[in-house]
């Protein structure tokens, strides 16, 4: 019989998770179906049970539900109880297991463009985003991590409740522009430069370092301002299409044990982002 898979949130119309999944489904010959359930906060709780009810093997939680899931799983992986989000469960032996695969999809995807061992990164942002980012790059061995954000006392207090004071500092944004140039790799996790406001930038003027890796998490447009500006200094760049892609393709490998081609997915949603 066709397994169920799908994504729930709200609003979900423009989700490009159902062209994703059900392409790496027909792609890789498993006879399933992935569909976008639009799902109100006041709904989430019967949502959740009915998934069960009707038997969905796997799906995803986006906005608004990542934290509120929490109470309706039978289970939270550490990773996403410590980044306090749930993005992806998994059906176990019918008990509904909670992970969080965008951290470690951005990590996986950075890695096709640079090593991570024994670099200095700057996280721009401290939201949900970042914290997902820190929390798996922090897992990398031998880095060094710098955070800023606008409001710096939140970055400061992730570092500290993610106990890497060790190894992690916060700074103002100020501060982030002015040494910029220290950084062999920034990631930029604001919502800042996304459309319409396609000519802002969180670090205005920055100048990079010689061969400096520049990640934003914004896929629309696919060439944020930063990534423009980085790309005119000589860096490597990487937009949001790679960690969206990734994030889908670990949750793709939890449910069916098989890893998707990412470079067909980047290309189907690339193209569909015109
Ligand atoms: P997400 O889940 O997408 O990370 P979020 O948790 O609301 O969203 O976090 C948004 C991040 O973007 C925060 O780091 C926020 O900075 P503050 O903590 O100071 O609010 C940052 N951000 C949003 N709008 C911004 C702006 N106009 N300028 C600078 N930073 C901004």
């Amino acid at each position: 019989m066709k397994k169920l898979y799908g994504v729930i949130g709200s609003p979900i119309s423009q989700s490009m998770s159902p062209l994703i999944h059900n392409d790496a489904f027909s792609n890789i010959g498993i006879d399933a179906h992935y569909h976008a359930f639009h799902v109100e906060k006041n709904h989430l709780e019967q949502a959740v049970i009915g998934m069960k009810a009707i038997g969905v093997e796997g799906f995803n939680v986006t906005i608004p539900h990542k934290e509120a899931i929490f109470p309706l799983l039978d289970k939270v992986d550490q990773g996403a109880l410590q980044i306090g989000a749930v993005n992806t469960v998994v059906k176990v032996a019918d008990q509904f297991v909670g992970y969080n695969t965008d951290g470690s999809g951005f990590v996986q995807a950075l890695k096709e463009v640079s090593a991570i061992q024994g670099k200095n990164i700057l996280i721009v942002g401290a939201g949900g985003a970042a914290r997902a980012i820190l929390y798996s790059l922090a897992l990398e061995s031998n880095v060094t991590i710098t955070v800023c954000n606008r409001t710096e006392a939140k970055a400061a207090s992730l570092i500290e409740e993610f106990s890497l004071t060790d190894i992690c500092i916060s700074i103002t944004v100020e501060q982030a522009i002015e040494r910029l140039c220290e950084f062999d790799i920034v990631v930029q996790t604001t919502s800042v430069g996304m459309f319409p406001s396609t000519n802002e930038t969180p670090l205005p003027d920055g100048k990079f370092k010689k061969g400096a890796i520049v990640s934003d998490i914004i896929y629309n447009p696919l060439k944020t301002k930063l990534l423009r500006d980085a790309e005119n200094q000589g860096a490597t760049i990487q937009h949001g299409v790679k960690m969206f892609v990734y994030q889908a393709a670990l949750a793709f490998e939890h449910w069916t044990g098989q890893f998707p081609d990412t470079k067909r997915l980047e290309q189907l949603v690339e193209e569909k982002l015109g």
